[in-house]
């Protein structure tokens, strides 16, 4: 089976950090974002793997190279212009070619392996399987309605979801998905979406599956979200790198990057980037900052880069 990861987005909600370091590249307690999905590929043997880049490629590139470092090979195609997920998946149709293939939304972070479903995929032979989880509010996401173990009927982030499954950011794709993609509609929003690609393998008859994941699963594309994903990474710890100078009072939940420096009464639930510059006259607090940043005032709720 190969891998596709869609990593094009500008991760315009984690402005202006995403200004200087692409979201796929953003540290998560001191290692890439994108090399939590390696793991969690490799863990499935999935070793062949394009990347779908956007402006960021050139820095994806230079980052991760062809892979070999991560025990994986890397290709890079680029979605010449933003427009859905299942836009940016047609980009990987010739790295696919008529593979099975794992498709994975590069800011997701998840807790445990998905081995069962991947077995579950190849050997029920659907046209497709999708990881599903049950939340309070599916509102934000895509939602599915089953029927035993299919999904029978997915909607976008519908106002009045049918149900409380929320689509989870990772799906198995047969070569089936390649026959319908080329009618896909734009959806009200004006992007290809990956549920309306689904919901036509539906309606011409392929088995779609539901996998319910039982792990805890994020996106890191909010400050919220980046750093509760961080904080349950460190295990509301701390990793301070030891060619970080600090002079702060260290509270919970706080990661600091190499080589940065950090002036301050306290600091708490925060990330300060590699190589940051961080002069501080109070407390730190829910920040994630980078570059050089100085402030007479204390800091929170801050997504800061000067650079
Ligand atoms: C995308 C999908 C949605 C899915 C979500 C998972 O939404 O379109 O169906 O539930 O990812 O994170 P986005 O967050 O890109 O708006």
């Amino acid at each position: 089976m190969k891998g596709v990861i869609l990593a094009a987005g500008k991760g315009t909600r984690l402005f202006p950090v995403t200004y200087h370091i692409p979201k796929p590249l953003l540290p998560l307690a001191n290692r890439l974002t994108l090399e939590y999905a390696f793991d969690r590929l490799r863990e499935i043997e999935v070793r062949d793997i394009c990347i779908v880049v956007g402006e960021n490629e050139p820095q994806l590139r230079s980052a991760l190279g062809d892979g070999a470092r991560f025990g994986l090979s890397l290709s890079y195609v680029r979605q010449t212009h933003p427009q859905g997920l299942a836009h940016a998946v047609g980009f990987a149709r010739e790295f696919v070619d008529d593979e099975p293939f794992v498709l994975y939304l590069g800011d997701a972070i998840y807790s445990k392996g998905f081995q069962d479903h991947a077995r579950r995929f190849v050997e029920s032979g659907c046209a497709n399987l999708n990881l599903v989880q049950w939340v309070e509010d599916p509102r934000r996401y895509g939602v599915a309605t089953l029927d035993g173990e299919r999904i029978v009927k997915l909607v976008e982030k519908p106002k009045n979801p049918e149900s409380n499954w929320a689509m989870a950011g990772l799906y198995f794709f047969g070569p089936q998905i390649w026959e319908v993609l080329p009618d896909l509609q734009p959806s009200a929003r004006g992007e290809y979406e990956i549920t309306d690609t689904i919901q036509l393998l539906i309606d011409r008859g392929h088995t779609v599956l539901a996998g319910i994941y039982d792990g805890v699963w994020y996106d890191s594309g909010t400050l919220d979200s980046f750093l509760e994903v961080s904080r349950f990474l460190i295990n509301n710890g701390r990793i301070i790198d030891p060619t970080a100078r600090v002079k702060a009072e260290i509270g919970d939940a706080v990661v600091i990057g190499a080589g940065a420096t950090v002036e301050c009464t306290r600091i708490e639930d925060s990330v300060i980037l590699p190589g940051a510059r961080v002069k501080i006259d109070g407390e730190i607090q829910h920040c994630l900052l980078g570059g050089t940043v100085f402030s007479e005032d204390p800091l929170k709720d801050a997504i800061l880069y000067e650079g």
